[in-house]
């Protein structure tokens, strides 16, 4: 769909609507978790290890507690007298909520203060006195998973390894023989390194036990309200909390990108002392604890191996993967995928061997895997198959764009099967690369490179051509906690013909409000400035798995066309008895049903809505409304291909992005300039990993990049103009051909900037750099091949 078809009154799907939240961002009225003040309200604030491992010898409370204000210290056995000092991880791994004896990653929660004032709570932290007896940190997976490696997790009584989980999909053997009889093998250790979300609000929440009542309300930053609803009725049924008493509330969320899916541990001490005490209780974490004790991202040691015959026929790919999960698996991966949707490793590529394998470790880290913008370890994967493409390309002495062209699978082969398991339901890779490559001039910039080169000039040119798989998903495949992972929408249409619309999903910035406004304005005729969207409380929204891995459109965004429609059937039976016709006799167009023929007698969709509450006919139910759980018959598969040339400051090391063009598709879209946004956001996001982003740590498990002095998110200073345009390939079996949008540059974007690095050093005899590629990386090649200035 290249035109909206409704105008721009009604402003349904194509329409670059203005988002209808933004006047409240821009004027400073968002409501955020910390713009909440409750009568009586308390504040929490978070003693937290200094240790990466250690026994607990003793937690002296005395000093804090006789601080005026400070009301209570909450450890680990306050919480075990409860039975709620471990929780269930989304990955069905357990998780400390508080320490009993020992500390397993540096900055881990070990007692909460409760205090009436923040700062006074703060005093209280620095009061409490805790004795520890250092212990051996593991920081390495590759040691951790070593035969006769130190135990760690030794609250699971029979494990005798750190191996989180192992997972493969493909046929090793087969793959095996493909790569033994391939002409050309390339093969490389890519490393994707720990970072983080840094969303621009951190986590928090304000627990609210109404004593009264006996009903517990959250407010807090959770992509996924009903989920968390759920494991909480399920983990503190118990001590009361049944599922209809309690309420997540998740209001304005300042961006989310994975990390603010898992529940964390602050959540859950502050409901235990609103519970306890009786008032409202505000846990906020400050930005360092947001940096050191969430979820991470990535941390994947990846061995890629990707064969081909002499002329670039790509064979056959083999990928081993160890990934550094930390102290416990707390990310929220697919029951039947812990390693998310790694298994779209084989790309846009027509592979007919593959085999990849995950091997899980546990580490002295906090806990990792969380899937950073990114549909559960894609960004992992597309970096793989793309670094190792070019790698392939250089082997060869082929142009990396050629070689892209020859193995795409090709537009007549979709629904095209993959070697690995998933039907992609379509694509044009070729049409999206000829586009980008076309609007930056590829071929000029390739002679502009062979000029430079004589020079002695770096400049180099990157391409990513990669095939996202998000909308988790189908329930035959897909469960967190063995919850289906459909979504859903309830509209109700009021009596003068506007709407309001609800949920199972949760916007964090993505523009939700306008987009399903715009959604339900194209099926009903009902303009989106009319329709109100509301997201996140889990007392009136249907019931959800919430938003992260784009799934929001695919699964919500379909539900609320399905529920849009059946509220159609209903006010086209209204409309033939308001004209005295057969229903059949009538046709519709956006807003308004008219007799075939006859167009002059028509009904308004507000006439309907009307009608359903004045002057519906006898025997039909009065209202108009309806709500739609949608099960998704499959994944959808946006694409891209992103072209990037840098160029690279021989005196410094430093990567310069000059041009950057990203065509990207995700079928039919809903809003452009949204999509538009998504996309800007995405890249700048990928830029930050590719050159910038990296948490690691020493060999006593003490962070680096634990706050924004060392952690360096980009600026607008480090972020080049994107040039941004789009191919359009509908999804064959969404309701509005549609596919995902949000995460698809934070996955295409750093593979096709290292892919720009590694090609302006290629000359040099470089084959592989992994991100973040920094000045001070390719300084010291500069200087090892004699070409630093
Ligand atoms: O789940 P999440 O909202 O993060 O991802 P998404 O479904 O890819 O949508 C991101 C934003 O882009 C939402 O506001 C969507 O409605 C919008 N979008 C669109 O306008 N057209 C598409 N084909 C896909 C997404």
């Amino acid at each position: 769909m290249s035109e909206p078809r409704t105008d721009a009154k009604i402003c349904g799907m194509g329409h670059s609507m203005k988002r209808k939240e933004d006047p409240r961002f821009i004027r400073g009225q968002g409501k955020y978790i910390d713009d909440f003040v409750l009568p009586g309200m308390l504040y929490m604030d978070i003693v937290r290890s200094p240790h990466a491992h250690a026994k607990i010898k003793k937690i002296d409370t005395s000093k804090a507690l006789k601080i005026p204000g400070v009301l209570a210290v909450i450890d680990g056995p306050t919480l075990a007298k409860y039975n709620l000092h471990w929780m269930p991880t989304l990955s069905s791994d357990t998780q400390m909520v508080l320490p009993i004896d020992e500390v397993m990653y540096q900055a881990q929660e070990v007692c909460a203060v409760i205090a009436t004032e923040r700062y006074i709570a703060a005093d209280g932290v620095d009061a409490v006195e805790v004795e520890y007896e250092p212990l051996p940190v593991m920081v390495d997976p590759f040691k951790s998973l070593a035969p006769g490696a130190p135990i760690l997790r030794k609250d699971k009584k029979d494990k005798k390894d750190n191996l989180a989980f192992h997972w493969e999909a493909g046929d090793k053997a087969d793959t095996d023989r493909a790569l033994a009889a391939s002409d050309v093998v390339v093969s490389e250790n890519v490393y994707l390194p720990r970072i983080h979300v840094a969303s621009m609000e951190t986590c928090g929440c304000i627990a609210d036990f109404d004593t009264a009542q006996g009903k517990l309300t959250v407010y807090m930053t959770t992509q996924a309200p009903h989920a968390v609803r759920t494991v909480l009725a399920l983990v503190a049924g118990h001590v009361g909390l049944s599922e209809e008493k309690i309420r997540i509330v998740s209001p304005d969320i300042g961006g989310g990108f994975g990390g603010k899916v898992p529940v964390y541990p602050g959540y859950v001490v502050a409901i235990a002392a609103s519970v306890v005490i009786g008032k409202p209780v505000k846990w906020i974490e400050d930005r360092m604890e947001n940096l050191q004790a969430d979820s991470f991202a990535r941390d994947y040691h990846m061995k890629v191996e990707l064969g081909a015959k002499k002329d670039g026929t790509m064979t056959s790919l083999k990928i081993k993967t160890v990934a550094d999960h930390g102290y416990t698996n707390a990310s929220a991966n697919p029951s039947k995928f812990p390693a998310g949707l790694f298994s779209i490793c084989t790309g846009s590529y027509d592979l007919k061997h593959a085999f990849c394998e995950v091997d899980a470790a546990y580490t002295h880290k906090p806990p990792g895997g969380v899937a950073y913008r990114c549909s559960f370890r894609v960004t992992e994967a597309a970096h793989a198959i793309e670094r190792a493409t070019d790698a392939l390309a250089q082997k060869l002495n082929m142009d990396p764009a050629e070689l892209r062209m020859k193995n795409f699978i090709k537009p007549d082969q979709f629904p095209y099967k993959s070697v690995l398991g998933w039907e992609y339901d379509s694509g044009n890779y070729a049409g999206a690369l000829k586009k980008a490559m076309d609007t930056i001039g590829y071929d000029a910039l390739r002679r502009e490179q062979a000029e430079k080169r004589k020079k002695g000039e770096l400049m180099g040119i990157g391409i990513c051509s990669f095939t996202e798989i998000v909308g988790a998903g189908p329930s035959k495949q897909f469960d967190i906690l063995g919850i289906k992972m459909f979504d859903s929408a309830e509209i109700r249409v009021h009596p003068t013909g506007k709407a309001i619309a609800r949920f199972g999903t949760k916007s964090q910035g993505q523009g939700h409000e306008t987009t399903y406004a715009q959604i339900v304005a194209e099926e009903l005729g009902i303009p989106a400035a009319h329709v109100q969207v509301e997201e996140g409380d889990t007392d009136t929204a249907p019931y959800g798995l919430g938003t992260y891995a784009s799934r929001s459109t695919p699964t919500s965004g379909a539900a609320a066309a399905m529920a849009a429609r059946k509220i159609r059937d209903k006010a086209r039976k209204l409309a033939a008895h308001l004209l005295e016709v057969n229903e059949n006799d009538l046709e519709w167009e956006p807003g308004k049903f008219s007799v075939k023929g006859a167009p002059q007698k028509s009904k308004t969709i507000q006439e309907c809505a009307f009608a359903a509450y004045t002057n519906h006919p006898q025997g039909m139910e009065a209202g108009l409304e309806a709500v739609h759980y949608y099960d998704p018959p499959n994944l959808t598969f946006p694409f891209g291909s992103y072209i990037c040339v840098v160029d690279i400051d021989r005196g410094t090391g430093d990567v310069k992005v000059r041009r950057f063009v990203a065509v990207d598709d995700c079928g039919n879209i809903i809003n452009p300039m949204i999509v538009d946004g998504q996309i800007h956001g995405g890249l700048t996001q990928g830029i930050g990993p590719a050159l910038y982003e990296e948490i690691s740590y020493d060999d006593e498990g003490n962070i680096s990049g634990g706050s924004f002095l060392d952690y360096y998110v980009p600026t607008s200073l480090e972020t080049p103009k994107w040039e941004t345009d789009k191919t359009t390939t509908p999804s064959p079996h969404h309701p509005f051909g549609a596919k995902g949008v949000g995460e698809s540059a934070t996955v295409g974007a750093p593979p096709a900037i290292a892919n720009a690095v590694v090609d302006a050093l290629r000359h040099l005899g470089v084959t592989h750099l992994d991100i973040p590629i920094t000045p001070e990386k390719v300084w010291i090649i500069l200087k090892s091949k004699g070409v630093a200035e």
